[in-house]
């Protein structure tokens, strides 16, 4: 078995989870792919459901799965959303962003009664910032002077680009900024001083959001929980 196989045991888990008539939002990434693949074999067997994408890939995903779709405008209160994940640390915080989707998935999961993260065990790490850079997303307008902002908080920062000298855009038109600390100390705190920066959109630490990360592992299927923090 390899790490595919265990993002794909951690993805199809996540759906035993899911009730009928349930609103659901539908995180982005590869292993959260395993889980909407899933809920289209389920709706083809009768289950009533309806989603609300985190990005555009997402959407496309579902559409492909005959998913019904609608928006958190429309359905403000989302039952549970099921997500991937960069990183995870024991208490449940995330870094997300590496689909550069980390807006759309923090409101979403911000709306949730119940979020539940589907990760392979490479993920799951002992302090956030060790493996992966901090998503940032930016608006483009003076991304420079933001990018010099950040490297104030002792990371190097990266635009984030498709190719050489074509930068990565956002669902949402903006940039992203990737930013490698050796590990981040206080993510509670880095995750409000980050987002207090002019120009800043929205950061990839998912704080205190999640209920439940389920890890697809040699030794099978482990549950990580931990009780929602309501805000
Ligand atoms: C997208 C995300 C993804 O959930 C995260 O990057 C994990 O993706 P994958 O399951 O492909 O490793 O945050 O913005």
């Amino acid at each position: 078995m390899d790490k595919e196989d265990f993002k794909k045991q951690a993805g199809e888990e996540a759906v035993k989870l899911i009730e009928d008539g349930m609103t659901i939002g539908l995180g982005t990434g590869s292993t959260v792919e395993y889980t909407l693949r899933k809920i289209g074999q389920m709706i083809q067997e009768g289950f009533k459901i309806q989603g609300i994408p985190t990005s555009i890939r997402t959407k496309r995903i579902a559409k492909e799965e005959k998913i019904p779709l609608t928006t958190l405008d429309e359905h403000p209160e989302i039952d549970i959303t099921i997500d991937g994940a960069d990183e995870v640390d024991s208490n449940l915080n995330l870094i997300k962003g590496g689909g550069g989707a980390l807006t759309r998935e923090k409101i979403i999961a911000y709306n949730s009664k119940k979020v539940i993260i589907v990760v392979d065990d490479s993920k799951v790490v002992k302090a956030l910032g060790i493996d992966f850079p901090l998503p940032v997303e930016v608006v483009r307008f003076g991304w420079t002077s933001t990018k010099k902002t950040l490297e104030a908080f002792g990371c190097n920062v990266a635009l984030r680009e498709i190719m050489k000298g074509e930068p990565f855009i956002t669902d949402n038109g903006n940039y992203i900024l990737d930013c490698e600390f050796d590990y981040i100390e206080n993510p509670e705190q880095m995750e409000i001083n980050i987002n207090c920066i002019p120009g800043v959109v929205e950061n990839g630490l998912f704080i205190n959001l999640v209920s439940e990360v389920i890890v697809g592992s040699q030794q099978g299927i482990l549950t990580l929980e931990k009780e929602k923090t309501v805000v």
